[in-house]
Formats: structure tokens, C-alpha cells, sequence
């Protein structure tokens, strides 16, 4: 029988909560969308409508990295759980985010400089460099404005300790964000970010990544990848600076 914890509201507890754990999902349409897997909508047992994919080991370990990393710096993700496994296999699944499209390069005038800059840091926090149009996510609003999320974080070097310790003061790739990122409006709201993942504490990150090494079946490295993860923390603000200044943008 599978394992069922509610959805948490938002805030969660100082440590965070775990990630959540939904029964297999009903696939209801596959997304056309050029992957390289294959990604699923789907709804579960109350009728909630999620995105799903295929995922394991340092993949699921970044997602659910990421995931939490994000909220706890205050950027803007979908709801987020774990499948628990039918047939072996487990998944990743995010709460469909409603109207949403992917980035186009017009876009970087009108979104908020604020949600820019924490994808920003978020990805030079996870050292991600898959920031494609497609996984970067708005959702229009009156008047041209909208809201961004970031989706898809299984390619970030923070799954895998062997990979992110070596990378642990390093940017992500040059210009890792899709045609027109706003990269000189973000650097002017990144401070908050950087605030933000400089407060996390040793305690918040153990527990993030012990339910991420929990799923990915990887939690001997429970103690090790924290020590990463806190170091690249600590040294966030110097990362994004050098990202920024590869995109020609001082900070
Ligand atoms: N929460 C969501 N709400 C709406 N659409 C989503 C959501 N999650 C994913 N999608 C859609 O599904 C597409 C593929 O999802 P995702 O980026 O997670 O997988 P992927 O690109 O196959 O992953 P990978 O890069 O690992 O191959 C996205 O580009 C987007 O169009
Ligand atoms: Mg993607």
C-alpha cells in the first residue's frame, strides 16, 4: 500500500518538510514537448493534475535538492513530490502550473526583475545549466505582466557529490539561460537571494538533503553532500558575481 503524506501548505516547519509522496499517478496525456524522456500529465486519486517523469538516483536527487533549495530561498516552483514506485521505477511529479507557457526572449522586458534574479542565483546555487525556454515557465497576467517558475532541475550538478564537489566555487556553463534572460535587470534584486542562502543553516541543509539521498538510495553520502552543499552556500555570492560578469553584467 502506498505511502500518503498530506500536501504540505505553505511555510513548512524550520527544517522544511519532506518532499511529498503521492500513490501512482493516472496518466491522462503525454507532453509534446522536445524531451528526452518521456513526461506525462496526470492526476491523482483527489483529482489533482500534475506533470510526471521518469526519474532516479542523481536525477531525483537534484530535483528534490532544487525543490527544496528553492522554496527555502523564496523562488517561485511548483508544488512538488515523489512517486512512490509501482514497478520499480520512481518519479517526479509537479503540480501543473495552470495557462503556462514556455520563455520567450520578449520577455525578459517585462518580467519582474525580482523572479529573474531568483532563478538566477537559484541556478548558480544548484549549478544548473539547463535553463532552456522550456523550463522556465510563465504565466500571463492583466496588463503583460506575469509570473515565472522554474521547473526541471534533474541535470543540476548538486544531485551527484562526486560531480558538484569539484564544482563547488564554479558558475554554472556561460550564459546558461535561455535567449533574452534579463541578466543585467536580475542583477540588481539578486541581494535578497544571496541573503537567503547565506542564512541557510547546516541543520535546514542536512534535512534536505537526507530526503533527497533518501530517495535517490544514495544517503551513506548523507554527511558529505551537506559539507558541499553548505560550502556552496556560504560562497553564493561570489559564484553569482562571476556568472554575471561571464554574462558581461557586473554586479
Ligand atoms: N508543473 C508543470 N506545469 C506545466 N507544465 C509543465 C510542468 N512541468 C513540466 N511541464 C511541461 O513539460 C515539459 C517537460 O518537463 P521537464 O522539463 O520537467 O522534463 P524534460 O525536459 O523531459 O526533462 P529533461 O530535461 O530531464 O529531459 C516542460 O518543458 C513543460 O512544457
Ligand atoms: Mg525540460
Amino acid at each position: 500500500m502506498a505511502r500518503k503524506r498530506k500536501t504540505p501548505s505553505s511555510g513548512g516547519t524550520l527544517l522544511g518538510d519532506p518532499v511529498s509522496v503521492i500513490a501512482p499517478l493516472h496518466r491522462t496525456k503525454r507532453v509534446e514537448v522536445d524531451s528526452r524522456g518521456e513526461v506525462w500529465f496526470a492526476v491523482d486519486e483527489a483529482g489533482d493534475e500534475w506533470v510526471t517523469k521518469e526519474v532516479s538516483g542523481a536525477n531525483l536527487a537534484a530535483e528534490i535538492l532544487s525543490w527544496h533549495l528553492a522554496r527555502a530561498i523564496g523562488v517561485r516552483i511548483p508544488h512538488g513530490a515523489a512517486v512512490v514506485p509501482h514497478d520499480g521505477t520512481t518519479s517526479w511529479a509537479t503540480r501543473t502550473i495552470p495557462n503556462a507557457l514556455h520563455w520567450t526572449p520578449s520577455l525578459g522586458e517585462v518580467v519582474d526583475p525580482v523572479d529573474a534574479a531568483g532563478v538566477l542565483v537559484l541556478d548558480c546555487l544548484i549549478h544548473n545549466g539547463d535553463r532552456h525556454e522550456a523550463n522556465l515557465m510563465w504565466t500571463p497576467l492583466k496588463g503583460g505582466k506575469g509570473l515565472l517558475h522554474a521547473i526541471d532541475h534533474d541535470l543540476a550538478a548538486i544531485g551527484d557529490v562526486e560531480e558538484f564537489r569539484d564544482l563547488v566555487v564554479s558558475p554554472p556553463p556561460r550564459l546558461s539561460h535561455a535567449p533574452g534572460f534579463p541578466y543585467s535587470r536580475a542583477a540588481s534584486a539578486i541581494g535578497r537571494y544571496v541573503d537567503a542562502t547565506n542564512a541557510l543553516s547546516r541543520a535546514q541543509l542536512t534535512a534536505y538533503v537526507r530526503d533527497a539521498l533518501d530517495w535517490a538510495k544514495r544517503s551513506d553520502k548523507t554527511a558529505e553532500h551537506t559539507d558541499t552543499v553548505y560550502n556552496r552556500c556560504q560562497a553564493i555570492g561570489s559564484i553569482v558575481a562571476q556568472y554575471l560578469k561571464e554574462a558581461g553584467v557586473s554586479s
